[in-house]
């Protein structure tokens, strides 16, 4: 695998082999461990998991290796089922979530490292502190300055509404961005497609005022304009939606309030 796949702190050495603990169907599960505690480098172990005596996913072979074969395998999880974007890691080379990738889709053994590029907090754990502050910085909520109409709700039209689909399904499981070249660059100042699709949808949202602030702040030449068109966050998020286009959508908007 190459290099710049791996997290940053990587000089990945072979570990232990787990044995399965039935007879059934084995395949290979090489995990990525790091444990920064230990003062050890970090290392692929691999665990024999019996597929027949396991769910069907990536993640039921996760939890039936620490239930079963070292309990101190450390990753994130809690829905199961596609939602809170807690399982996002890479498996056989793709940024996904482990708990609706399916075991049979993967080929041969099936590798398994924390999302690219990311510092590891332990084992499959990326430190997401930045990522979050990112999207902290782009005030995720609906920002307003006129009174609330009749003192009641914030009306919005069936056809307004329907713009944010494709946004607000996002669960920020950080797929996107860390399958991006340029955010493994420039993290630091470019915000990156999962960030840059938050910050569209309260862009595309008709209730929120601070149109033209939140142009503002992103009218810079990293935070948005580090964008080069690549496509892997498309190709990568698992929940099918398309961060480019939101990028691009917000670079037309920019283009739109010079004329
Ligand atoms: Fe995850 Fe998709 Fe949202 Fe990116 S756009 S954070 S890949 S759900
Ligand atoms: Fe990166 Fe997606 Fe742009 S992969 S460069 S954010 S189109
Ligand atoms: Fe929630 Fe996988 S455990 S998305």
């Amino acid at each position: 695998m190459a290099e710049f796949f791996l997290p940053k702190n990587s000089k990945v050495q072979k570990g232990k082999t787990h044995a399965a603990t039935s007879n059934g169907k084995a395949r290979n599960f090489k995990v990525y461990r790091y444990d920064p505690d230990s003062g050890e480098n970090p290392h692929y172990d691999t665990f024999e998991v019996d597929t027949d005596a396991c769910g069907p996913m990536v993640l039921d072979a996760l939890i039936k290796m620490k239930s079963e074969q070292d309990s101190t395998l450390t990753f994130r999880r809690s829905c199961r089922e596609g939602i809170c974007g807690s399982c996002a890691m890479n498996m056989n080379g793709k940024n996904g979530l482990a708990c609706t990738t399916a075991i049979e889709d993967c080929k041969g053994d099936v590798t398994i490292t924390p999302l690219p590029h990311m510092e590891v907090v332990k084992d499959l754990v990326p430190d997401l502190s930045h990522f979050y502050a990112q999207y902290a910085s782009i005030k995720p909520w609906l920002q307003t300055v006129t009174p609330t109409p009749s003192g009641k709700e914030r009306l919005q039209s069936p056809e307004d509404r329907a713009k944010l689909d494709g946004l607000y399904e996002c669960i920020l499981c950080a797929c996107c961005s860390t399958s991006c070249p340029s955010y493994w660059w420039n993290s630091d100042k470019f915000l990156g497609p999962a960030i840059l699709l938050q910050a569209y949808r309260w862009l595309a949202d008709s209730r929120d005022e601070m149109t033209g602030e939140r142009l503002d702040d992103l009218e810079d030449p990293f935070r948005l304009y580090r964008c080069h068109t690549i496509m892997n966050c498309a190709k990568t998020c698992p929940k099918g939606l398309n961060p480019a286009k939101a990028i691009a959508e917000t670079k037309k908007m920019m283009a739109q309030r010079q004329i």
